[in-house]
């Protein structure tokens, strides 16, 4: 790893935008120099011009009582309100909001007009439903209109959405409602995924099922869109139809006006324990830094550009580059139910060649894949609409990035390699298109108004050349306000570790280079990113012990050509099931059931059947050692373990 990381840093090239990019960028340098005049006083200035509030703000930040931060705290606004009726009022009704391509081809186009008529419609229907400000409402959709516009119907009603990615099983879907105590789950029959229909409804049902003693159901009701068309289980009284109810509400709803650290969301993301933490965004600040970053770091003239973010609305992304930012910029918007190479790998490419996409927004996994087929397939379709290109979700290896600019933006887009997390709720670090030379493989600069550091352990600042602990200084807008439900969680998670200096805990390893550029090395906690989604190896773990074989498991991230990272298993089976049992597909059933569990995209890419975990005197299981094996290295460093000879005979089983 450390080879590849100095290899990287002689990274070299450079690429200053053109002149042509400079003098149309809504981005300037002025920006750099009136954050770093007065960061407050240009957030506010951000957030007056972005937004319209009801009422104003006469408050920016509120840090008397950290880590619990509160932005613009005695403003209030509607955030649907942002995202819709002002540009209807502004005269851009007509302008289109969504391009929506479904996966077998039917397509959609829905103005700023109509969904906001939606967006009211849904809105009655939810209050009609007993749901309003401060009510949780669970979303669980696959990529289609109504996935938005029920997000913006959730917030516009004061109520609070918690998204489930639609690819999570029942299991992770219930613990997700039970956690948030949601009043109504927003679902689909089903979806469209690699050319057919693959179910919602069913894991719905099964998450709402009986609780037992002391469990309590909050759930009262089940909102269904009808799109896959498959047949769905109904339970009267509670099951309402989309197609029955929202044409049937009335399109007028007023918009009422709600504090700015009112929530707007709980978005679900792995930590370094088996629970999944509930990250909590409020409305203001959030809104403010969404349409900031998308506006400059998209370089957006809502006017003519057509853009396009890959990511569904079950991940952060979706929630700020989709739905969010765009719309409160009153961009035009590609959004695609399916998968990239559904019904044929050029897929992405023909759609970009169909709606003239200017920006394209995706993750690195997915270059490395189209990389993988080949240039041939995007050379079939005009590209040609193409102006700039963005990366996020883990880091962008230079030679992906260089094949993204030259295969897909002709050798002339910039790219922006954008750095984030769920817990930031929108960019924090990435070039400004018109302002920064980019620079392939580096997350580069901090935005404006961003305060970031690399540190060492103790939480001095390790300076240029060196590598360290990526920090954030300064409190941001779109901060997360806490850990639904555990305050104190929040507090240990991402404070406790800088708390003398009152830094926010990333959690990922990163150097500067030379030029004070950011480099992301990765996670430093048992945090895994597989093709841009985060997990958690002791999630993993206790659903692979949950099997009635297993006796111990530890799971680790391999580094992976594609996927970045890949879950690899390590188990050891119980005597017991051993001499009842044929182990024969064991390892291949143990796949299948963590995806059942947790979800597809938790499966492990290889699960072995050891004898033995390698552990420290004290019992911890030494993971480093595990992914030397995984990686197919010679094993490092062994002279801690309790039994020296443990990791031979796991490599000799390994192979
Ligand atoms: O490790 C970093 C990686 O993804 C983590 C955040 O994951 P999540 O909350 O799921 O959000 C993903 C989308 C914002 C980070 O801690 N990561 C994200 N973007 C980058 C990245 N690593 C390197 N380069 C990036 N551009």
């Amino acid at each position: 790893m450390s080879s590849q990381i100095d290899h990287l840093l002689d990274e070299t090239r450079q690429f200053p935008p053109s002149d042509e990019f400079v003098a149309q960028s809504v981005s300037s340098p002025a920006l750099y120099e009136n954050a770093a005049a007065d960061r407050e006083a240009f957030w506010a200035e951000q957030s007056r011009e972005l937004l319209e509030w009801h009422k104003p703000f006469t408050q920016v930040l509120d840090w008397s009582t950290p880590p619990f931060a509160k932005w613009f705290d005695d403003g209030e606004l509607n955030v649907a309100y942002n995202c819709l009726d002002r540009h209807v009022e502004a005269g851009n009704g007509d302008r289109v909001a969504l391009h929506w391509e479904g996966e077998p081809g039917d397509s959609r186009s829905i103005t700023y007009a109509e969904l906001t008529e939606e967006v009211k419609r849904v809105a009655n229907v939810l209050e009609g439903l007993g749901v309003g400000h401060g009510d949780r409402v669970a979303i669980y959709l696959p990529m289609i209109p109504e996935a938005v516009a029920s997000m913006l119907a959730v917030a516009r009603v004061g109520a609070i959405h918690s998204v489930v990615f639609g690819g999570f099983s029942a299991d992770s879907l219930r613990s997700r409602i039970d956690d948030a105590g949601a009043k109504l789950v927003i679902t689909a029959d089903g979806g469209y995924r690699k050319g057919r229909v693959s179910a919602l409804k069913p894991a719905v049902d099964q998450a709402l099922a009986d609780r037992g003693d002391g469990e309590q159901q909050t759930v009262e009701h089940v909102l269904v869109v009808r799109r896959g068309e498959n047949e769905v289980e109904w339970r009267e009284g509670r099951d309402l139809w989309w197609h029955e109810v929202v044409p049937a509400a009335s399109d007028e709803h007023t918009a009422e006006a709600f504090p700015a650290e009112n929530p707007l969301f709980i978005l679900y993301t792995s930590g370094t324990t088996g629970k999944p933490k509930g990250i909590l965004h409020t409305s203001g600040g959030y809104l403010t830094q969404a349409a900031y970053s998308h506006k400059y770091v998209f370089d957006l003239h809502p006017e003519t550009d057509v853009y396009w973010c890959t990511a569904d609305i079950g991940w952060i992304t979706g929630h700020s580059y989709v739905t969010y930012g765009p719309l409160a910029n009153g961009a035009t918007q590609v959004i695609y139910e399916g998968t990239p190479d559904a019904p044929h790998p050029g897929r992405w490419w023909e759609i970009i060649e169909k709606y003239k996409v200017s920006i394209f927004y995706t993750a690195p996994t997915a270059i490395r894949s189209f990389m993988k087929i080949g240039r041939s397939v995007p050379a079939k379709f005009d590209l040609s609409s193409l102006r700039l290109l963005g990366s996020v979700g883990e880091p962008i290896n230079p030679e992906a990035w260089i094949w993204y600019r030259d295969v897909i933006g002709a050798g002339k887009t910039p790219i922006v390699d954008t750095w984030w997390q769920t817990e930031t709720g929108a960019i924090m670090v990435s070039a400004l298109p018109g302002v920064t030379a980019t620079k392939p493989g580096s997350a580069q600069v901090p935005l404006p108004g961003i305060s970031i550091d690399v540190v060492d352990e103790s939480g001095v600042e390790v300076g240029n050349g060196n590598g360290g602990l990526l920090v954030i200084t300064e409190p941001w807008p779109s901060m997360l306000r806490g850990i639904w439900g555990d305050p104190e969680r929040y507090r240990e998670t991402y404070w406790e570790k800088f708390e003398k200096q009152g830094y926010y805990f990333a959690g990922d390893g990163a150097r500067l280079d030379a030029d004070g550029d950011l480099w992301l090395l990765g996670r430093v906690d048992d945090v895994m990113n597989v093709s841009g989604h985060r997990l958690s190896t002791a999630e993993i773990e206790s659903s692979l012990v949950a099997h009635e074989a297993t006796a111990e498991a530890a799971v680790v991230g391999a580094a992976d050509e594609t996927t970045g990272q890949a879950v690899v298993a390590f188990v050891i089976i119980k005597e017991s099931y051993l001499s009842a049992h044929d182990p024969a597909g064991l390892a291949q059933q143990l796949r299948l059931w963590v995806g059942e569990q947790i979800g597809a995209i938790a499966r492990p890419r290889d699960v072995y059947i050891v004898g033995e975990l390698p552990k420290t005197r004290s019992g911890k299981i030494m993971r480093r050692l595990l992914r030397d094996v995984a990686e197919g290295r010679e094993v490092g460093d062994t002279t801690t373990l309790a039994d020296t000879a443990v990791m031979s005979i796991i490599s000799a089983q390994v192979k």
